[in-house]
């Protein structure tokens, strides 16, 4: 049986949180689809606004907490990602986008992830679409086609309504499916790995396979780079 590892990271601030909700039920849809193809699926659970004080510290530092860094390390060295958010003034939350801002140049390279955000108003969906998986493209992260987002009315006492469901179950498919694609996850991504034949780091091989960092003897994977490489 395959053990495979979902990061599950919510930005959501209030408490109850209906992002954290919603980053939940995406996991557990995940979760089960995973299980159902004969996986066995562990769920990491980043709930930001407990790493709020040392995000910003990362960001003055240069160096992240202790406790900020087993949370990186848990979204780095996951096979699956599921990266939610609440919409503050149409795009992602400021805590959200400083998370991913400190992680290591190239450490989503390649990684499945699944995007989502609730809000006040479903006129603000599309903030998905022109804001958070343009941020994750550009980390040559691979977003799933679905885009969960949802509204108040989406929801009654806590439980998602029928078509929300049904863009859950479709977006844990999708996934799951990406992550199959891959060899299991060994861990977080070193920006400091050997990634390249050393002869050729001599200047006496002709393109050696690049392996996306956090992974072993995975197929090069389109457009991938060097861990550690500055992004483009
Ligand atoms: C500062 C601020 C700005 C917000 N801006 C928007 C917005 O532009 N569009 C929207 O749909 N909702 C907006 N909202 C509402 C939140 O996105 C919504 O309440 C969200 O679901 C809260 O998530 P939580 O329950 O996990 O904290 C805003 C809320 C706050 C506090």
């Amino acid at each position: 049986m395959t053990h495979r590892t979902l990061a599950v990271v919510s930005a959501g601030l209030s408490q109850p949180s209906s992002t954290r909700l919603l980053a939940d039920q995406l996991a557990a849809a995940t979760r089960d689809e995973l299980v159902r193809r004969g996986s066995e699926v562990e769920l990491r659970v980043v709930d930001l606004r407990e790493y709020a004080h040392d995000v910003v510290n990362n960001m003055l530092t240069g160096f992240p907490p202790a406790a900020l860094r087993g949370a990186i390390d848990a979204v780095t060295g996951a096979d699956g990602i599921i990266a939610v958010t609440p919409i503050f003034s149409a795009s992602y939350n400021g805590l959200f986008k400083s998370f991913f801002d400190v992680l290591d140049a190239g450490s989503l390279v390649d990684r499945p992830v699944l995007i989502g955000a609730t809000g006040g108003t479903a006129r603000h969906s599309l903030a998905l679409e022109h804001a958070v998986r343009p941020m994750f493209s550009y980390l040559r992260a691979v977003v799933v086609p679905t885009a969960v987002f949802a509204a108040p009315e989406d929801w009654s006492d806590g439980t998602a309504d029928g078509a929300l469901r049904g863009r859950i179950r479709r977006a844990a498919g999708e996934l799951a499916d990406q992550v199959e694609r891959r060899l299991p996850a060994t861990g977080p991504a070193d920006p400091f790995a050997l990634t390249t034949d050393f002869l050729q780091m001599l200047g006496r091989g002709d393109d050696a396979p690049v392996t996306p960092p956090g992974r072993t003897g995975a197929p090069p994977a389109p457009g991938s780079a060097r861990a550690g490489s500055p992004p483009d």
